[in-house]
């Protein structure tokens, strides 16, 4: 059971103010009364919400899926650079989504965004070992011998040792690079220590979400039911 304001609010639609003088104005009811308090305790997977008249549907949590335009922050605010949250309308950002791991600011792709705060470690743990694929466009040419180093588990400059790693080849200066880690920087440090500096970095996949390719840069969309399952599961 929870706060009727806290359960109101937590819809994005309207601030725990808004929510305080609705009530007062008798605009809302629980399962067709009016609403007594703010603070009255409801269940909200169980009861039915009105606002003048209409149903308001609550969601425990949010999934989205962002084709990540190049130039923007995989943050959640920064004082100076606009960040993949200012794409979302006010209805979402009020819902404190965060990305699942970040971007660099010139990456483009896959980015999911919840408030799923149990799925988000699960998919970013690699104890859980799930696999971030990426297409990346490099200046020179590939070779067998980076494939078998990506396999081998490459060490950088730094002496930070990455876990083996997938490296298939689709062209000459093209590749899918995939992951069971994020560090910083990293499909781009794997592929420069191997003298092959990434032009180009998309995610495309995350466990067993990919991105659609209906989505244009800087659009995005709510997973489908199936989606979530399959990623809960899958993660
Ligand atoms: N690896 C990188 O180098 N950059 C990203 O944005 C993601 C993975």
């Amino acid at each position: 059971m929870e706060r009727l304001d806290k359960v109101l609010a937590g819809t994005g639609r309207w601030s725990r103010r808004e929510v305080k003088e609705l009530i007062r104005q008798c605009r809302v009811t629980v399962d067709g009364r009016p609403a007594a308090s703010p603070e009255e305790k409801v269940d909200p997977a169980a009861a039915e919400l009105l606002v003048d008249g209409e149903t308001v549907t609550w969601e425990q949590y949010v999934y989205i899926m962002l084709n990540k335009p190049a130039g923007l922050l995989s943050a959640t605010e920064d004082s100076r650079q606009k960040t993949v949250l200012d794409l979302l309308p006010g209805e979402l950002r009020r819902r404190g989504l965060a990305p699942v791991g970040r971007l660099d600011k010139d990456t483009e792709g896959l980015l999911l965004l919840t408030d799923d705060g149990e799925l988000t470690h699960r998919l970013l743990s690699p104890k859980y070992h799930v696999d971030k694929v990426y297409f990346a466009r490099v200046a020179g040419e590939l070779t067998e011998a980076d494939v078998a180093a990506f396999a081998a588990g490459i060490t950088l400059g730094d002496g930070l040792v990455c876990r083996p790693a997938g490296l298939e080849i689709l062209s000459a200066d093209t590749c899918l690079v995939t992951l069971q880690e994020g560090k910083f920087h990293q499909v781009k440090r794997m592929l420069a220590s191997r003298g092959k500096p990434v032009l180009h970095l998309k995610r495309l996949s995350m466990g067993a979400l990919q991105l659609d390719d209906g989505l244009l840069p800087g659009q995005f969309r709510r997973l489908t039911g199936e989606e979530i399952r399959v990623l809960r599961g899958n993660s």
